[in-house]
Order: C-alpha cells, then structure tokens, then sequence
C-alpha cells in the first residue's frame, strides 16, 4: 500500500520562506525515525541505513537508523527471506505497531523492503556497538567507523557545540568574517607555521585569524569566524592537532579582559543548554553527564599560584593547568575556571600589558577539568606599543602590511578570545583524545584518510 503521510518536519509549510511553494513530492515525503511517535498504528515509510540485524528461523529483527534516531523493524520472511545487510540502505514500509518488546514501545512491522545499496564489506558489530578496536584503527577506517552509533552520537553533540558558538555570537552582534587560510608570514609568532612554496615564493598556513580579526573589529566593532586553524606541532599529545577549527571571536570597546570573559562565559552556559536540550538523546547514548552552569571562578595568575600552594595540588609533572583544575575544585567545586593575568613572557605580543602591573599581562585562559579549553585577552591598540612590542618578539610589521596599517588608522580598545572545537567538545565530552571527535585528523604523524 501506498503510504500518504503528513509532510515531514522539514517540509512543513511554518518553516517555509514565504512564497515558498511546497511542492506534491515534498509533501508526500518520507518520515523521519525520530517522528514516527505520532503515527502508531498507521502505515509509514522509512530510509535509513541498517544498524543491525538479528536473524531468526521465520522473522528477523532489523535496526533501521537515520538522522533522527533509530527503530526496530519486525522482517518477515515472507516478505524478505534474506534481511538487508548491515550498512546497506534501504526504504522500508509497514505497519507501525505497539510492541511490548521493542525499546520504543513500537516497531514497524514491514510489508515492503526496497534495497538502493547492501554492504560489501562485513559490518555486523561495528555500527552499534562501541569499538573496541584500536583509535588508529578506527581513524585507518573512518569513513565506516563514523557510521557507529556512538561515533556519530559524539559528532552530533560537536555541532550543537559549534551551533550554540554561531548563536551566542549572533545574539550579540557579532558578524561573521572568513579571514584567508594563506598568508604571507605566520600569525602569532613562532616557529609553528606550516610553509607552502607559493607559485615560487614563500606563504604559509594560518595558525590563527588572530590579526585579521583584529583589523576586522576597526571595521565591525565585533566579528567572528569559525574556520580551520594550522599549527605545525610536533606535540604527539591527545589534545594537539595540527589543523583544528577554531572559534574565534574580538570585539571593540571593551573595558578590559572581563568583558571578553563575559562573553566567553555566556557561550559555555549557553552550549551546556543546548546540548541538554537538543543533543539529550545522543549524551545518554554516551554517557555523558554534563555538570551545572554555575558561574566561573575568576581567579588572577598570583591567585591560582597561592591556591596551588593552598590544596597541594601542586604535582611532580608540573602541569599547572591540571594543579590549578584539581586546587579549583577544591575551592569553588567548579570543573570551570578563568585564570587572568598571565606573566608577560607566556602570552603573544598583541596582548595587552596590564598598566601598574609590570611583566603582567590583561591575558586569560578558560580551564575545565584542568584542561585548556580558550585563551584570549585584551589586545594591545596603541600603535607604538604595538611596534614595540612586535619588535621585542622578532616580528616585522612588514610581514602583515594591513595589520600595521589598521593600527595606523586607529583602533578603539578590544579583546577576543579563541577555541579549539575539538578542544571544547573534547574536554565536555570526557574523551580521552581529540581524535575521537575530529572528522579526519591530522596530526604529526597522521595526514590520511
Ligand atoms: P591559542 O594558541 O591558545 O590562542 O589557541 C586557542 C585555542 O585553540 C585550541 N588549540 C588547539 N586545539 C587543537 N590542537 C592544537 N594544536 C591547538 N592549539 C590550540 C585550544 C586553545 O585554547 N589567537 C589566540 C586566541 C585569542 O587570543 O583570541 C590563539 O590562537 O582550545
């Protein structure tokens, strides 16, 4: 039988542009897993990829997924003798019926199994069970592994992240920039720099929009981007990367590095938020526990040194990060933390150094669970200091003309702050390596697939 549905949440007509005509097919289009809820006892049609198969002498049980979730579907053999394989992609129609036995409360109970493609490759096991494969294995066979329920679980919870970023900054004015990826000199200073041969001469890789941004607040006041981000470091760590995405944000007026804090704090609440309320289903799947916003400690570089000294936390490895998380908690009982303040010779020469304060700078780095997630500050807009202070760290302003030409111009006051995606979905999601949650990591010693 022919199934007539009700159109899909994505064809509804409210979310249409206006003028926007629905066209017959679309609105005749299939239903998604996660909607079927409201259509027990009706015929449905489904797409969707096989998750895993469990065979029997007269039925099999097939787990179909899409987009949106996943459902049991009863098979048959009368009406298939062989279940599709595992991967394979297939359009299902049936009845959608209770059932007492099914996870949902209800299974599709199918009258018509279309096959578009079945697996060559063996697959049973990798889809919806956690692997237990090595990580350079599952990296070797990404575009497989990505297909498992609790891989792709992690990379829904890394959008919401990256969505909550784009909110938060739209909600505040912030516009958009993309700031180019090859630039003559480096950015930040530093020996991190991947080279190119540029049509003979020599370019290189961003590793960071860091300048663009600021020369783009002379225009916009506050701007954004979200885009790829190069460090060639020979760091083989579980939390370096040599290409990340980056969420980066600057904005003008600023009274100092607390205001650029505010902004940074009010997207971790807002991420927390969203992915309670969009990303529930897939942190269950992982077993996730999210800890409560609560506001962050704030805490000068001098303070964190005293509050080590306070806990004991102080460890013969010498990670000041990881002591200052473990004395933090004990303190505040808070996994976040915002250490300001940093001594000069541990911040890039575009930050600002604090007035009064000398070998101080108007720098902060966002901790949660010991663990860097941000860093930023407030910049320095004068442009002798800043001539001085491209001078002390061997820069030439000649290498970025249009940086030193902005603070020719003129710039007001303004902070900003960077992220790692990866780095933030990590750290929130309680993975032990940033490879689990980047699509196809690059590293030092990893540029395939
Ligand atoms: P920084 O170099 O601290 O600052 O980088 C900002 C954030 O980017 C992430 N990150 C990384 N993620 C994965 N692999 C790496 N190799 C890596 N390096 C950094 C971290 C880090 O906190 N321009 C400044 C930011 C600013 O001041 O606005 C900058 O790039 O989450």
């Amino acid at each position: 039988m022919e199934p007539k549905l009700k159109a899909t949440e994505d064809f509804s007509e409210m979310k249409a542009p206006s003028g926007f005509r629905i066209s017959e097919r679309a609105l005749n289009s299939r239903i998604l897993i996660g909607d079927l809820a409201s259509h027990v006892g009706h015929n449905v049609e489904i797409k969707g990829m096989v998750e895993s198969v469990r065979e029997f002498k007269k039925h099999s049980f097939v787990t179909i997924t899409d987009r949106s979730g996943a459902v049991q579907i009863f098979l048959p053999k009368t009406v298939s003798e062989k279940p599709p394989s595992v991967g394979a992609f297939v359009v299902i129609s049936g009845q959608l019926t209770q059932s007492s036995i099914a996870k949902l409360g209800y299974e599709i109970v199918a009258e018509n199994v279309k096959i578009h493609s079945s697996s060559k490759i063996e697959l049973p096991g990798m889809l919806d069970r956690r692997l237990d494969s090595s990580l350079d294995q599952q990296l070797d066979n990404r575009a497989i592994t990505l297909r498992n329920k609790y891989v792709r679980a992690a990379f829904m919870c890394q959008a919401v992240v990256g969505r909550a970023f784009r909110e938060t900054m739209e909600e505040l004015g912030f516009v958009e920039i993309h700031s180019p990826k090859i630039v003559s000199g480096g950015t930040e200073g530093g020996a991190q720099v991947f080279k190119l041969d540029y049509f003979g001469a020599s370019a290189s890789l961003a590793q960071s929009p860091q300048l663009y941004k600021q020369i783009a607040v002379g225009a916009f006041e506050r701007v954004y981007e979200i885009g790829p981000v190069f460090r060639a470091e020979n760091s083989n760590t579980n939390r370096h990367l040599t290409e990340f995405t980056g969420l980066d944000f600057e904005m003008a007026h600023i009274q100092d590095q607390h205001d650029v804090m505010d902004v940074e704090e009010r997207f971790i609440a807002k991420m927390l938020e969203s992915l309670k309320n969009r990303a529930s289903t897939e942190l269950s799947t992982l077993g996730v526990e999210l800890p409560e916003y609560k506001q962050f400690p704030r805490i000068s570089w001098d303070e964190a040194v005293a509050l080590i000294e306070k806990h004991g936390t102080h460890d013969s490895s010498t990670n000041f990060d990881r002591e200052v998380g473990e004395a933090v908690w004990k303190e505040f009982n808070n996994k976040f933390v915002f250490v300001y303040g940093y001594p000069k010779e541990e911040k890039p020469f575009y930050i600002q150094p604090t007035p009064g304060r000398p070998g101080r700078t108007e720098s902060f780095d966002l901790l949660f669970d010991g663990l860097e997630i941000s860093s930023g500050g407030q910049r320095v807009h004068d442009f002798d200091l800043l001539m001085e202070r491209m001078g002390e760290h061997g820069i030439s302003p000649d290498d970025n003309p249009a940086y030193r030409q902005a603070f020719a111009a003129g710039m007001p006051p303004h902070g900003g702050g960077g992220m790692g995606l990866e780095r933030v979905a990590k750290n929130i999601l309680g993975l032990g390596n940033i490879r689990e949650i980047t699509l196809f990591p690059r590293d030092v010693k990893r540029v395939l697939p």
